[in-house]
């Protein structure tokens, strides 16, 4: 009963869309309106305001940390187990996704991602955050970054924890990250995604 409570709290925060939100603060257009129209921090980052970018990053990230933190703390006096929590951490991914707030148009969940990984075990987000920093500095592609991380997430989870139901959490994340950047591969193939930083 009390898991249904933590699910709905971390729906609830993953649907604030902090890059809704900090271009408002920035006074900046809607990052929905311009370049991949994609509410996240590489969007943002093409508006030209570095600051915006970062606080994005930032609150998108924290969001899923804090949601997955939150269970984990106060969970297991409410009888919230390993599956609650996985399901927690689907549930603040699939806010940043399909936002309440936001008519159900929300990011790529790149950010709020590592933030769940990071709230699950810190070694296994600084793992998968090493990955996207080695291949955003290769390529400078942040979606093909967030791609090649979200493969190597699950292998991360496996090689520190074995196999439980927090890894099916993972998996799911991995599988809808890659669904949402379908159009992104699509530019990757033929060239045409535009590389970290540009403001195209
Ligand atoms: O953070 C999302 C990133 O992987 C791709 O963003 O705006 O280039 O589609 P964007």
């Amino acid at each position: 009963m009390y898991t249904v409570l933590f699910v709905v709290a971390a729906y609830l925060i993953g649907s604030i869309s902090f890059a809704v939100v900090c271009s408002r603060l920035f006074g900046l257009a809607d990052p929905r309106t311009y370049g991949s129209k994609n509410p996240g921090a590489t969007n943002v980052l093409r508006s030209g305001n570095k600051k915006a970018a970062i606080a994005t990053l930032i609150g998108d990230c924290f969001k899923g940390w804090f949601a997955v933190w939150l269970a984990l703390q106060l969970g297991p006096r409410f009888g919230v187990d390993d599956t609650g929590i996985a399901l927690v951490a689907i549930a603040v991914f699939l806010g940043h996704l399909w936002p309440v707030f936001f008519r159900f148009a929300g990011g790529k969940g790149v950010a709020t991602a590592l933030g769940v990984l990071l709230g699950l075990n810190v070694w296994l987000g600084l793992a998968t955050l090493a990955t996207w920093l080695i291949i955003a500095y290769a390529f400078r592609y942040s979606s093909l970054a967030a791609l090649v991380s979200s493969v190597f997430a699950p292998f991360f989870y496996v090689l520190l924890f074995g196999v439980d139901p927090l890894l099916l959490a993972v998996v799911a994340m991995s599988l809808l990250l890659v669904y949402r950047h379908a159009k992104n591969i699509g530019n990757l193939i033929n060239g045409k995604e535009s590389r970290l930083g540009s403001k195209k």
